[in-house]
């Protein structure tokens, strides 16, 4: 579903038009829809609901607390990767049982803290949502570990603290994603995951140690993966080592397949949700049917088209070359096209005429070609080049759709500009669920200088 339509002339969100919150809480801003996000998370619940699949939503797509919030009262678990995430995680009042901890590099702390469950800077604010208070937390549910080393760590912690650490082995299985090389995950080459061909020495000389207990496997091969075949290549290897590791007497009780389920950014790119759910249920029915727990991390299928970027043209520029429309968001605010020269469609919040197709070159008449680009001080900051727009003029509102993942989670500091607004419209309500982050917040920790080799005392001004 797009959540987004033109009525009036007037881009809405819902039923709000994003005129309104652009006038609430200025630009540049996030908005998401909730309607989106339960239809969405509902859609990928449905299609592997034969699988009696698990969704663990991947919190880096868009970690806002009130969006994982809803996902959680939707009935998901999360994917986290870093002890700050596992805090969101927990905020949001999913129990510990239903986190996964995924990532390369979690450090002690992190691992502390997610096997004692002894964290939270903000305990108050989980109390008044009912989370529980953190000696009642217990250990997360599962660790995704990525490495002989990882286990080593997490065998000496869990012991220190008396606790148990479940975890499923990340399986490399050397499969192209066919998505950008940013962003591929499972190929040898790659630092993720443990090659597949040392997996089953890996259980078998770890099986028995202290603190820890072996439930599964976890792949995940890239994002986003717009073809359907390799999650099947993925699967053929994850199913190969399941077998060996049975016949070793080591039962793989649980299957995570990641996330990299792909979304539209261009009107027809990338085949449908149900394509996949079509080719990845029939290779697990069976597995699952005999009590393999199939789990799913994902986080752009729900979040990527159920949120936008809006943005105001602060200049128009006509150069010699080219025509730039000079907006208040920038690579600081959305990062994938310069990172990834990743394709976001882009219109104007006010538009009379058909509804515009997201292509990379509209047909419509009356456009003209240019560069829509940041304040940042680089050459690479734009969202978007070389596109045929309508008329645009200063002041005037301009949306970056599909900027629902990976959006505000990337976004930085650069130059010194606060982090944006993010608004949830759901039917005609609109949230402000965070606030534009004031300069103070940036500068906080530089307020001083502490002379950490003489005496741990601040420098006088
Ligand atoms: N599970 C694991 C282990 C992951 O690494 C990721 C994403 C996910 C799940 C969720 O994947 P999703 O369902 O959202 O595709 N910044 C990039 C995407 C990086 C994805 C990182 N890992 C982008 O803007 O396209």
């Amino acid at each position: 579903m797009n959540p987004f339509t033109w009525r009036d002339g007037q881009l809405h969100a819902d039923d709000v038009p994003v005129e309104a919150v652009a006038a609430a809480v200025g630009t540049p801003t996030y908005v998401y829809s909730a309607t989106a996000i339960r239809a969405s998370y509902r859609r990928l619940a449905g299609l592997f609901a034969p699988l009696g699949a698990k969704l663990r939503y991947a919190v880096k797509a868009s970690p806002n607390l009130h969006l994982c919030r809803l996902l959680r009262e939707l009935g998901a678990g999360m994917d986290v990767v870093s002890g700050g995430e596992l805090e969101r995680g927990w905020l949001a009042g999913t129990p510990m049982s239903e986190i996964v901890f995924a990532g390369v590099g979690k450090s002690e702390d992190e691992v502390r803290a997610a096997l004692s469950g002894r964290f939270s800077p903000l305990r108050e604010v989980a109390a008044a949502h009912g989370a529980p208070d953190p000696a009642g937390r217990g250990p997360v549910g599962l660790f995704n570990v990525e490495s002989e080393s990882e286990l080593a760590r997490l065998s000496k912690i869990a012991t220190e603290l008396g606790e148990t650490a479940r975890y499923c082995l990340r399986v490399n299985p050397n499969v192209d994603p066919h998505t950008h090389e940013y962003t591929t995950t499972g190929k040898e080459e790659n630092k993720f995951g443990i090659d597949a061909d040392r997996i089953v020495d890996l259980v078998s000389r770890w099986a028995g140690r202290p603190g820890l207990e072996f439930r599964g496997l976890h792949v995940h091969i890239g994002s986003p993966v717009p073809q359907v075949e390799p999650y099947a290549e993925a699967i053929a290897v994850v199913l190969g080592l399941v077998d060996e590791l049975a016949a070793l007497g080591h039962r793989v009780a649980v299957l995570n397949l990641g996330g990299g389920w792909p979304i539209p950014y261009t009107d027809g790119a990338v085949p449908p949700l149900e394509d996949y759910a079509r080719r990845i249920v029939p290779l697990l029915a069976e597995r699952a049917a005999d009590g393999l727990q199939v789990l799913l991390e994902p986080g752009r299928s729900i979040l990527g088209n159920s949120g936008l970027l809006l943005t105001r043209v602060e200049h128009l520029k006509r150069g010699r070359a080219k025509t730039f429309v000079i907006c208040d968001a920038g690579m600081h605010v959305l990062l994938r096209p310069a990172l990834y020269r990743a394709f976001h469609f882009v219109w104007p919040a006010a538009w009379t005429g058909p509804t515009p197709r997201w292509l990379e070159q509209s047909d419509l008449p009356g456009l003209e070609s240019c560069d829509v680009v940041g304040p940042i001080c680089e050459t690479g900051d734009f969202l978007a080049r070389g596109r045929r727009l309508p008329p645009l003029a200063q002041g005037d509102l301009v949306a970056v759709f599909s900027a629902g993942a990976y959006g505000i989670s990337m976004a930085s500091n650069y130059n010194d500009h606060g982090r944006p607004a993010e608004v949830l419209v759901d039917g005609e309500r609109m949230l402000r669920i965070n606030a534009r982050q004031p300069l103070a917040t940036i500068l906080e920790t530089e307020r001083t200088a502490v002379d950490l080799a003489i005496s741990g005392r601040p420098v006088p001004a």
